[in-house]
């Protein structure tokens, strides 16, 4: 963690207090900035329709119900769960208040003292969630998604039960999904449950069809659907603090698992709900994005390839190979990451810097996310500051020679 705490205090972005916002433009201090490090990827944070109607549930509801779930569940959990479901096109879903709840008592409650296959790539807190399944008896288990033989090999020698392999849907850092249907495979073949975390991917990402308004493909109900995948022996993690713009956090399961986790999950049993004003807007976004969804991702696929197109023409390198509205430039040489902080900040662009052990050493560099609340404008002042970094620093070409597969690993 040295690396992350030296960033702090170094670089004015890093850790910042926010005053003001503006649309997509930021105020930290003296400084205004345009924001390329928010998730909220359909802009529903700045929807008024969707915002309007807080005062009406609070109103209903007041503002926070209190009781952990098992004492009593307003109305609305079950409503969102029910359209929530409808949506995925899975069988059933449970609400929490966020991913982390998720990871951090969801997955040790399903690997109980058998074993946990953990992607190495997968967000942090599933590797928090795997370190608390560990401490409860289950074994873990790393692979590289690059090499699922190995995983089989790994899968093959264990003799522990029962087994999860867990792996993000859309990475948060690179943009792209997993090999989905060689994982579900594997999964059937070894008597597994594979466990996605499409925090990013739900919302954005949805089935494909032949009127669809972009390759994003239709409805944002996530990746599994966009690879036309089903959800049988698998469990889909997701969430509303990306693309909804809210704190809400669901798991997509077979009703059998649904009941089991409503007694083995700790926090659906002790933790508290989220607040009212979330549950409105999640379900008021999730009405907005039945009836205006689809035009808001052609709109963020538009801005994303102009921000792709203008990465590329500059010979820069980026992990994405998917068009997904997360943009990750690596430096040539990670020990720049300092001044390329303080260089985006004084021209005015927030991104999220990513160094050691966000991700691998050799991928260290700036993560630019992209939303449909970004306006062109903003799209092509970025281009230009992209441009200045690139002759300033040392940013990593397309050209050059680099394999993923050769990166140090996060853990
Ligand atoms: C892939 C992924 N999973 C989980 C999380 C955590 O989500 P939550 O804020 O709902 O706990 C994040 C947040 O950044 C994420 O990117």
């Amino acid at each position: 963690m040295a690396e992350m705490h030296r960033l702090r205090g170094r670089v004015p972005f890093w850790d910042p207090v926010v005053d003001e916002i503006d649309g997509r433009r930021i105020r930290v201090g003296e400084r205004w900035l345009i924001d390329f490090a928010s998730c909220n990827y359909l802009g529903f944070d700045l929807e008024p329709e969707i915002s309007a109607v807080i005062p009406e549930y609070i109103a209903r509801w007041g503002t926070h119900p209190s009781w952990c779930r098992l004492v009593g569940n307003p109305r609305l959990f079950a409503e969102i769960e029910e359209e929530l479901a409808e949506l995925l096109g899975a069988e059933d879903t449970l609400l929490l208040p966020t991913i982390s709840h998720i990871h951090f008592s969801v997955l040790p409650a399903l690997a109980g003292a058998g074993a946990v296959f953990l992607e190495r790539r997968a967000h942090q807190t599933i590797h928090e969630g795997a370190r608390m399944a560990s401490a409860r008896g289950a074994q873990v288990i790393r692979f590289r998604e690059e090499n699922l033989s190995d995983l089989a090999l790994k899968l093959a020698a264990s003799d522990r039960y029962p087994r999860v392999i867990c792996v993000d849907g859309v990475n948060s850092m690179t943009g792209n999904g997993p090999p989905l249907a060689e994982l579900a495979d594997l999964a059937h073949r070894y008597d597994a449950v594979l466990y996605i975390d499409d925090a990013h991917g739900f919302g954005v990402l949805g089935e494909r069809s032949v009127d669809e308004l972009s390759p994003y493909g239709s409805r944002g109900n996530g990746i599994v659907r966009h690879l036309d995948h089903d959800y049988d022996g698998l469990v889909l993690v997701g969430g509303f603090s990306k693309a909804y713009s809210s704190l809400l956090a669901f798991v997509a399961c077979p009703p059998e698992i649904r009941h089991f986790l409503r007694v083995t999950a700790g926090t659906y049993t002790y933790s508290g709900p989220p607040p009212v004003a979330s549950l409105a807007t999640a379900q008021a976004g999730l009405r907005f994005n039945a009836a205006h969804g689809d035009e808001r991702r052609a709109q963020l696929y538009r801005r994303t390839a102009r921000v792709l197109d203008g990465v590329r023409a500059l010979g820069l390198d980026t992990l994405n190979t998917t068009g997904f509205p997360i943009v990750e430039v690596p430096l040539a040489d990670p020990d720049l990451i300092e001044p390329l902080g303080r260089f985006l900040f004084e021209r005015g662009i927030l991104a999220t810097l990513v160094p050691y052990p966000i991700v691998p050493r050799g991928e260290t560099g700036f993560r630019i996310s992209v939303t449909a609340a970004n306006t062109d404008e903003e799209i092509e002042e970025l281009l230009g500051v992209i441009a200045a970094a690139a002759d300033r620093f040392p940013l990593r070409r397309a050209a050059d020679d680099w394999d993923p597969a050769d990166a140090p690993t996060t853990t």
